[in-house]
This record gives structure tokens, sequence and C-alpha cells, in this order.
């Protein structure tokens, strides 16, 4: 059945508010489980609808987990499956990452060619490319990617584009391929560095972390550890706009890895929004009295990250004046702004720029996510408005927000989940 979040907005909420485990680092760890047969225990695991998706592929594998007090304990002695269910991959992009995993781990793989999603048409040719390049045999057939290799050899790959999953699956491949793999144009998010730390934890050989090329010395064989997943980024800038969001400047956002915040807490200072330190990894957020207009581009890491996007746009529908958003990463990213326009938000969509015109004050509607960073800065919107504001196919927030709904009300929200009976 599905749900939705019925949102009395314009409260102002205060409180502490926990970043959990990044679904995008925890995503790819579960994979390259598969890399080296044994147990595992990933701690600060997130638990998210996608997570628990991967998980429920894992066992059709072979695998087993179990969730213990504060981690999670994969078991991968017994797989021995290759093939990735269409029913349970379908539903989510990231199952990509087990070609990676089981070409490595088991030169071989049968997994489903994933199809577009909201924000764009996401092919998979630099990774098919890459494995082909490693000395994989890659067949489409009947909707799936049918893999398989003899043996795996080191090459130079160059990515047309710094893409996130394509640098995961490669270093997971050539983790244990024979002899050395360049990857030129690899992908610097924290959650590659966090995969690419995670492999030589498991005994690869990998250099240029963080950097443009990344250097994988194969090897023969890799073995099971014990992780902490980092922080996620993109929660904890959900909840750094949703404090910028409330004049009170009452909101603390605790477990934030700073580090990996450096462009969009820049940004958030240049539109008037300062971050106090109070703690350890905790940042109080306080706004000025007014809010600037900015120009935004988003870009691959260490640029500001397209998964925020939409959480400014909000934000800067309520600056002093025009702001311009540029989305360079995805071809379909603004969607949920026809949703905003809805609430009385004055948007244009003009190629890649979304034109901001602020301040607005936005009305309560009925609106609908449609991707998952998209439904979630509809409900930080819905929180903004002194009406009802009511979001549907939350599954989709779900998929990526751990506790979404309690740790609002944690801060005072009034937000309740109902059955969509439409
Ligand atoms: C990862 O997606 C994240 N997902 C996305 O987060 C994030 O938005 C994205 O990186 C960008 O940061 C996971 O990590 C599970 P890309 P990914 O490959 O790897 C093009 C979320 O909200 N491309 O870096 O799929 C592609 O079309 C999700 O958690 C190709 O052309 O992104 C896009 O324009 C949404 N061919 C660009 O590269 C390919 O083979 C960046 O994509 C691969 C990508």
């Amino acid at each position: 059945m599905e749900r939705k979040y019925v949102i009395k907005g314009g409260k102002p909420l205060k409180g502490e508010i926990e970043v959990s485990g990044a679904k995008n680092a925890a995503l790819p760890a579960i994979c390259a489980t598969l890399l080296a047969p044994g147990v595992y225990k990933l701690k600060n695991f997130p638990k998210v609808r996608d997570v628990f998706n991967m998980l429920k592929i894992m066992e059709s594998l072979g695998a087993t987990y179990e969730f213990k007090k504060d981690y999670v304990e994969i078991n991968t002695e017994k797989v021995e499956r290759v093939f990735i269910p269409y029913e349970l991959a379908s539903q989510m992009r990231a199952s990509i990452l087990f070609l990676g995993a089981l070409v490595g781990g088991f030169k071989s793989a049968v997994v489903p060619m994933p199809g577009g999603c909201a924000i764009g048409k996401r092919p998979v040719d630099f990774h098919i490319k890459g494995i082909s390049q490693l000395g994989a045999n890659i067949q489409l057939e009947k909707g799936n990617l049918v893999v398989s290799a003899k043996k795996l050899k080191g090459t130079q790959i160059v990515l047309d584009f710094p893409s996130v999953t394509a640098t995961e699956n490669l270093m997971m491949a050539a983790s244990l391929a024979e002899g050395e793999t360049i990857i030129k144009n690899s992908a610097k998010e924290p959650e590659v560095i966090f995969l690419g730390e995670m492999l030589k934890k498991m005994g690869a050989e990998i250099k240029g972390l963080g950097e443009d090329t990344i250097y994988i010395k194969g090897k023969k064989k890799l073995n099971p550890v014990n992780i902490e997943i980092i922080p996620d980024r993109i929660e904890a800038g959900t909840y750094l706009v949703l404090g910028a969001l409330m004049e009170e400047n009452e909101v603390i956002v605790k477990n934030i890895e700073k580090e990996h915040l450096k462009t969009p807490i820049l940004k958030l200072e240049e539109i008037g929004v300062a971050l106090e330190e109070v703690g350890k990894n905790a940042l109080k957020v306080k706004r000025g009295k007014t809010l600037n207009p900015v120009k935004i581009i988003t870009a691959p890491y260490p640029g500001f990250p397209t998964d925020l996007q939409p959480f400014f746009t909000i934000l800067l529908t309520q600056a002093e004046g025009i702001s311009f958003i540029t989305e360079n990463i995805f071809e379909n990213r603004f969607l949920y702004v026809y949703e905003l326009k809805r609430m009385g938000a004055e948007i244009e969509v003009e190629n890649r720029t979304a034109i901001i015109k602020g301040p607005t004050s936005l009305m309560g509607s009925p609106v609908k996510a449609t991707d998952l960073r998209a439904g979630a800065a509809l409900v930080l919107a819905g929180l903004v408005v002194e009406d009802v504001t009511t979001v549907y196919n939350v599954e989709f927030i779900e998929r990526g927000y751990e506790n979404f709904v309690e740790k609002l009300l944690s801060l005072g929200a009034d937000i309740k989940i109902e059955e969509d009976e439409s």
C-alpha cells in the first residue's frame, strides 16, 4: 500500500538531528563482500529501503545477514549463484554494482541492465566498456547483462565522465585482476574513497583514491573485513538546509563529516547561513535576517553535489532576489520544480538552469515525490508552509532516509504518515 506524508507546516523546528550512515557507501560495501568469502561486520549501517533491497539480493545469491546491536553481519561463505533477480534489481539502479563485484569475485555475472529513472537516462556504457576492457565478455540477453571471463587482466581505462558507480565497479573488478589497472578520470566522491579504503583493508593494492587517476595492482585473493560506514553527507546537507529554513536558529545537526560538505557549506555561508561548531561533528545552523540569492552549478566532487540541488532550490525560494541553479550531472533533475510551482514558487527552467525568484510565500498543496531527493525537498517545503501539504509517493524518500519522519518529529514537526487509498 502506498503511503503519504501529511504535513502541517509553519512550526518553528528546534533540537538535535543525527545523521545516519551513508546509503551510497553502504551499497557498494555490501557488494564488495562478494570479493572474498567470509564474515563481515559493517558498523553505522543505514536501515533504508535500498539497503534492505540489496541485502535481499545478497540472500538470493546464497549470502546471509543479521542485524546486531550496532552493526550488520554479512556472511558470503556460501555464495554460489551469480544471477541477480530482475524483480529485486529493477527497483534500484545501484544493483549495477553487482556487476563489478561478481565479475571480480566469480568471473561471471547475470545482472539486469538498469532502466532509466525520473532524473535521467542513467546509461551504464562506461561500466560495460570498462569491464570488457578488463577481459570480460558481456552480452545483453533478455534484458540481462550476461558476463563471463576466463580471467581479468589489468589495463588502462579512461572514463568519459568521472562516474561514481562506474569507478566503484571497476575498482572492485580490478582488485582481483592480473596485473595493474589504471582508471583515468576516476570519481573522487567520499563514498568512492570509502570503498577504496575498504578494499585496501581487504588486501587490495590501490593508490590515487580521491585523485584523477586510480592505480590498482590486482591480487589473487582478498580477505573479509570489519568496517564502519561513513556518515551520509547528503542526509547531512538535507538537515542543514532544514535548519536554514527556520528563523529560530535552533537546529543542531550531529555526526557530520564537515570535510565532505565543504562546497555546500561555503554556498550556505554565501546565502547568509552560518554554521557554528557546537561539539565534535555537530553544527548549529544560524541564518541571517535575510537570505541572499546565489548562483549554483552542480559538478562532480568536490564540486557542488547534484543530490543537494533540490534542497537549495527550496531554500532559494526564500532568498531576496533571483538565483540560478545549473544542473550539469543529470539531464532531467528539475521535475520537482513543477510540484513546487503548484505551491506558488516562482521558478522557470531554461535548459539545464532553474531561475528562482524570491522571496515567495509558498502555499500548502498536494504534491508528489519524483525521486528520492526531490521527495525529501518537498517535505522541507511543506515544513515551511503555514498550511497543510501532502506529499505522495513517499516510498522514494524511504529509500535513502533512515527514520526520516521520526527525526523530523523529534524537532517538533507536525507530520503524519497516512495510507494513500487513491
Ligand atoms: C551516483 O549515481 C549516486 N548513486 C547518485 O545518487 C548521485 O546522484 C550520482 O552518483 C552523482 O553524484 C549511488 O552512488 C548509488 P554517475 P551514478 O555514474 O553512479 C552519466 C541518490 O540520490 N553516465 O556518477 O549512477 C550519467 O548519465 C543517487 O542517492 C553515463 O553516461 O551517477 C550521469 O549523467 C541519485 N554512462 C553522469 O554520468 C555511464 O556508464 C553521472 O552519473 C555512467 C554514468
